[in-house]
């Protein structure tokens, strides 16, 4: 059982999908959007900023995490990602995998498809095996 609504996750696909319109990426004019719903109930949203010095890219997971952690809030139930694949649901990168388990291994990945249609993932199911940041409190051999 999810702690959010139906209405909740349609209103996360379609801003996910609306926000594709502010991705800048000029260099592989691939559009990619993000919704992220807190556990207040507040939406942040992103895109992917892409940069003429092509490593420093930052996808849209990163930005709508970023945005909303600096904003106070550090709790997530959701994240909706949308990109114009027509065959295949949009799945985050690996960096951006570790960027999600770093606020939680329980929450939910929402990966649509431009037809709306989406499949659900946890974050621990999408990065098994993950490092965390309890790990760094584990006992240490020094
Ligand atoms: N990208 C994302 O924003 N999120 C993903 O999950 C996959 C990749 C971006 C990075 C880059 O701007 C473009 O998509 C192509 O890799």
């Amino acid at each position: 059982m999810s702690e959010y609504s139906e209405d909740q996750v349609q209103q996360l696909v379609k801003k996910s999908h609306e926000m594709k319109q502010m991705s800048y990426c000029p260099y592989s004019n691939f559009p990619v959007g993000a919704a992220l719903l807190t556990a207040d109930g507040t939406v942040f949203t992103g895109c992917n900023v892409e940069n003429a010095s092509y490593g420093l890219v930052i996808c849209a997971e990163r930005t709508a995490i970023v945005k909303a952690v600096s904003e106070g809030h550090r709790k997530f139930k959701a994240m909706a990602l949308a990109s114009d694949l027509k065959e295949i649901a949009i799945v985050p990168c690996g960096a951006c995998r570790q960027f999600l388990v770093e606020f939680g291994v329980d929450w939910d990945v929402i990966m649509t498809k431009p037809d709306m249609t989406y499949e659900v993932m946890k974050t621990k199911e999408l990065l098994p095996l993950c490092f965390v940041p309890t790990d760094l409190q584990r006992v240490r051999v020094v």
